[in-house]
Parts: structure tokens; C-alpha cells; sequence
């Protein structure tokens, strides 16, 4: 379904647009550089997976509406990694529901780092994240009519996990990997070569749909997944190459050790 926007008692127009994307799992759609969120209707819980930007917290209270739910409904917000287009709405979504994160991603949000978070970048009031539940790799999370098994998949960042629904074949993969194979980069915390070992991990899964972060869903998870291994494979070629340049260059490592060496004073 796709609704029109509805105008705040500030005022404000409110964006609302949910699309049931399979059977009881419905996509929030991301507005203004924030990432999706899915909403999964479980026989007895209902689960968000991640909570938009901060200030995408009102569109998707107003897209909860649409499907007959409030906040409070929500049993579980399922975070998949730290970035604030992700987990920006925690605070004001979070406050009655378990918010539930990689150990990884949970200690870079309640510590405030803001390297890795860009919070005010995006202009979020608050500061206040709390998380109550670190997901680990192999974690299961009953739905009954969907099982969520967490996956961690480091790479973009170290806090990063999918989650894999195995009966359904389906794939919440965050910034891991997107329709086409494309790739969510390595930002702070990340590194190619974990990327590529965690791609390679979910190319062994049975996948069929992938629901990203950004982006459109895709019926193609499998070659998704495949894609975006060639795709940093040939990353990881380029920067081998870009090293082997600077090696031979008048200057060397000098300004790159400079840099590391500048984040410690
Ligand atoms: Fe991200």
C-alpha cells in the first residue's frame, strides 16, 4: 500500500509509505537519505527491523497506523548495525520495546561515538541509545511464523548482521549488500577483507529474496550476494594496487602514517 502524506498537528507534512513486501513483512520506506525499515507480523510478537533516522520517527508511527499498530505494539526493534539511518528512531521508538543489536554495534551507540555515528550530521536531538539485548551469531528469534536467525556479517562496519529467515529463504540484510550486488562501502570499523569472507558466508545460504537497507527488494538474493563479492574482490585488487603505487612514490607512506599517527594526539 501507498499512502499520500497526511499534514502533523506541528504542521509538518509526514511522509507514509508501507508496502507489504511479503506475506506479514512490510517495508517502511526510507525517506530523505534514511534506510528502510521492515516491519514483521509475527503470530504472537511484531518486530521492527531497524527505525529510520531520527527524524523519520513520525512517518513510521504514521505507516504503524496504516497496518493497525502503534509503538507500543512493537515487541522488538532488531537493529542491523550502528549507522544512524538505521538506528536513528531508538530513542524515541525504543523506550518500551527491547532494542536488540550486535555487542559491536551496541557499544558504539551507548557510548556515543560519534566518528561512527554521525548523530547531529543528521541531525538528531538526542543522544540517548539504549540497547538491551546483544545479538549474537547463530541467535534465533521465533516469530512462529518466521525465524529469524542472526548472521554476523562484519565489513561495512564491525556491528553489521543480516538476518536470515531459512524456511522463506529470505535475507534483511542492512548496508551488507543491496539489489544488484551492490555493496554499502567500508566505513569506520569496516575492512574489505571481512566484508568479502562475510558475503561469502551468506553465498552458501539458500537465498531467494533480499529486503536492504537502501534501494529496491530483490527476488535475485542469490546473485545479489554473488555480485557484490565480485565487486570487492575488485576493491580489494584496486587498493593492493593503490599500495604498490604509493610504495613506489616520492613520498611513500609518509602521509598515510601521518594520519594514523594524528588520531592519537
Ligand atoms: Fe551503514
Amino acid at each position: 500500500m501507498d499512502m499520500p502524506e497526511e499534514v502533523s498537528s506541528a504542521g509538518a507534512k509526514i511522509k507514509k509509505t508501507i508496502v507489504e513486501v511479503y506475506p506479514n513483512v512490510y517495508q517502511i520506506l526510507g525517506q530523505n537519505r534514511s534506510a528502510h525499515a521492515y516491519l514483521i507480523k509475527g503470530q504472537h510478537k511484531n518486530v521492527l527491523i531497524d527505525s529510520c533516522l531520527p527524524d523519520g520517527v513520525e512517518s513510521v508511527r504514521a505507516c504503524l497506523a496504516e497496518v493497525g499498530l502503534t509503538q507500543d505494539d512493537l515487541h522488538m526493534i532488531l537493529l542491523t548495525h550502528e549507522h544512524i539511518d538505521h538506528a536513528g528512531g531508538v530513542p524515541e521508538l525504543g523506550p518500551k520495546t527491547i532494542v536488540a543489536a550486535h555487542r559491536l554495534a551496541a557499544n558504539k551507540l551507548t557510548l556515543q561515538d560519534e566518528f561512527v555515528l554521525m548523530n547531529k550530521a543528521f541531525g538528531s536531538a538526542s543522544d540517548l541509545f539504549h540497547i538491551d539485548m546483544f545479538l549474537s551469531e547463530g541467535a534465533s528469534i521465533n516469530l512462529g511464523n518466521y525465524e529469524l536467525q542472526v548472521i554476523h556479517t562484519p565489513g561495512h562496519c564491525s556491528g553489521a548482521v543480516c538476518f536470515y529467515e531459512p524456511v522463506h529463504r529470505l535475507l534483511f540484510s542492512g548496508d551488507v549488500v543491496m539489489a544488484n550486488g551492490i555493496v554499502g562501502g567500508v566505513l569506520q570499523s569496516g575492512n574489505i577483507s571481512d566484508y568479502i569472507y562475510s558475503l561469502r558466508r551468506l553465498a552458501t545460504l539458500r537465498l531467494d529474496h533480499l529486503f536492504p537497507g537502501h534501494g529496491k527488494v530483490s527476488n535475485q538474493a542469490q546473485s545479489d550476494v554473488e555480485r557484490g563479492i565480485e565487486r570487492l574482490e575488485t576493491l580489494l585488487d584496486e587498493s593492493k594496487t593503490l599500495f604498490h603505487v604509493v610504495q613506489n612514490s616520492e613520498h611513500g607512506f609518509d602521509y598515510i602514517m601521518r594520519s594514523l599517527r594524528d588520531l592519537n594526539r
